[in-house]
């Protein structure tokens, strides 16, 4: 992941143009600003993929927080959320822990359509029938800042390493 310009809006929203280049060698390139959608109080955003982490449902809210229309979302890979702030080993524990047949929890920071972000604590359920794996399930809660602020510093932290 590079990050090949940063220079500031005439707003005041700091802008960036970073590539990003996903597990599949797909590259491209984002536009990310600092603006911050908040979670919606009390709700859940919820997600369902195949089992190669495509998307196969988005609750109506998900959609509406990551500025996407849900057909726009349908079929994509789940990594259209990849914010470049997050370190590629979470997401490496994350497919390592579901592989495993195993839940994962975690906070994650996600990139919105228009560049903006939006933080939430993601719960990833292996979804089988009958012994058959079919997919996974996501729901989201909201953070506290204080878990925000935290895990801010933690994920800047990996990234280094
Ligand atoms: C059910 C499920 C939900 C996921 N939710 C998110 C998410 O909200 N945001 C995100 O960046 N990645 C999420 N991921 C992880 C992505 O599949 C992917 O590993 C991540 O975005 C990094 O992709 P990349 O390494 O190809 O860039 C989810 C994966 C699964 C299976």
């Amino acid at each position: 992941m590079t990050t090949i310009a940063v220079s500031n809006t005439v707003s005041k929203h700091k802008v960036r143009k970073v590539t990003l280049t996903h597990h599949d060698g797909t590259q491209r390139i984002v536009t990310v600003t600092d603006r911050e959608t908040p979670f919606p109080k009390g709700k859940l955003l919820i997600s369902h993929t195949d089992t190669e982490g495509k998307l196969t449902y988005v609750n109506p809210l998900l959609a509406h927080v990551s500025g996407y229309k849900e057909a726009e979302l349908i079929g994509n890979p789940h990594y259209v959320f990849r914010h470049p702030d997050m370190p590629a080993s979470v997401f490496k524990d994350l497919w390592k822990t579901i592989l495993g047949g195993h839940i994962w929890q975690g906070p994650v920071k996600c990139l919105r359509k228009d560049g903006g972000f939006f933080w939430c604590d993601v719960t990833v359920t292996p979804n089988t029938r009958k012994g058959k794996l079919l997919g996974y399930i996501s729901v989201r809660h909201e953070l506290s800042r204080e878990e925000i602020r935290e895990f801010e510093d933690h994920y800047a932290a990996l990234r280094l390493n």
